[in-house]
């Protein structure tokens, strides 16, 4: 059966996978783009933006396997937009006409609303429904492809507690954010479903693989 792959997902070291005040000026509230400097520096958020040019060492190879294998992507209301954008029959997610996903995503939400097909292959579709519901779907529009969880840490919280997790990559970013909304709150002994392994980047940011055993 396909995987379900979280990838990239960046925490401080206090566990926070956004700051406080996600808002339509502040996507990640008053951690600003400090959990992602990491990620946009790499070779592989560079080419996708067209530029030459960024790092190619553990971090870049991290983040490629971002894409590989992946025919579908789960996200929480609140990495789809900010606080309200239900309100907001325009909003058509933070990334302009053509998103950078190339395949199904569908958006969690207590308020779903018709789907909306992009350029270059991303249709969001919006779901309420329990995570295996949502991911019956996601895997029914995958085909043999994995399904990426692509967060926020609302998301993949419920996605770990109803043990949905194939594959997790998180990436411990060294600042320490105070508030926000964490990873890791009511995971308790969460290691032992999973192979973990950690690899240091010379970018002060640490790796970690979880695999389901
Ligand atoms: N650190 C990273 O690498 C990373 C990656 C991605 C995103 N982010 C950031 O993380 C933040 C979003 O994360 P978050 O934890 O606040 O929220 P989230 O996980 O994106 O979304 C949570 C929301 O999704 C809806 N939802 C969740 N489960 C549902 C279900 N089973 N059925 C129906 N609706 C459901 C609910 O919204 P409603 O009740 O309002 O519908 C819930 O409040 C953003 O700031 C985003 O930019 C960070």
């Amino acid at each position: 059966m396909s995987q379900v792959r979280v990838h990239n997902f960046a925490v401080s070291l206090d566990g926070f996978g956004t700051g406080e005040g996600q808002s339509r000026e502040t996507p990640f509230g008053h951690a600003g783009e400090r959990l992602h400097e990491w990620f946009v520096g790499t070779q592989f958020f560079q080419s996708g933006d067209g530029l030459p040019g960024g790092t190619q060492g553990v971090d870049n190879a991290f983040a490629a396997q971002h894409e590989p294998g992946i025919g579908a992507e789960i996200m929480g209301a609140n990495k789809f937009g900010p606080p309200g954008w239900q309100d907001d029959a325009d909003w058509t997610g933070w990334w302009g006409p053509n998103p950078p996903f190339h395949t199904p995503v569908f958006v969690l939400t207590h308020r779903p609303r018709p789907s909306v097909e992009m350029e270059g292959g991303t249709t969001f579709h919006f779901v309420d429904a329990t995570p295996a519901d949502v991911l019956a779907q996601a895997r029914a529009a995958a085909g043999d492809a994995d399904v990426r969880l692509g967060g926020g840490a609302t998301v993949i919280r419920e996605f770990l507690k109803a043990g949905l997790v194939d594959y997790m990559h998180v990436a411990v970013v060294p600042i320490v954010l105070g508030r926000g909304v964490r990873l890791w709150d009511e995971q308790e002994s969460l290691e032992q479903n999973f192979d973990i392994q950690s690899v240091s980047s010379p970018s002060g940011v640490t790796h970690l693989s979880f695999v389901r055993r």
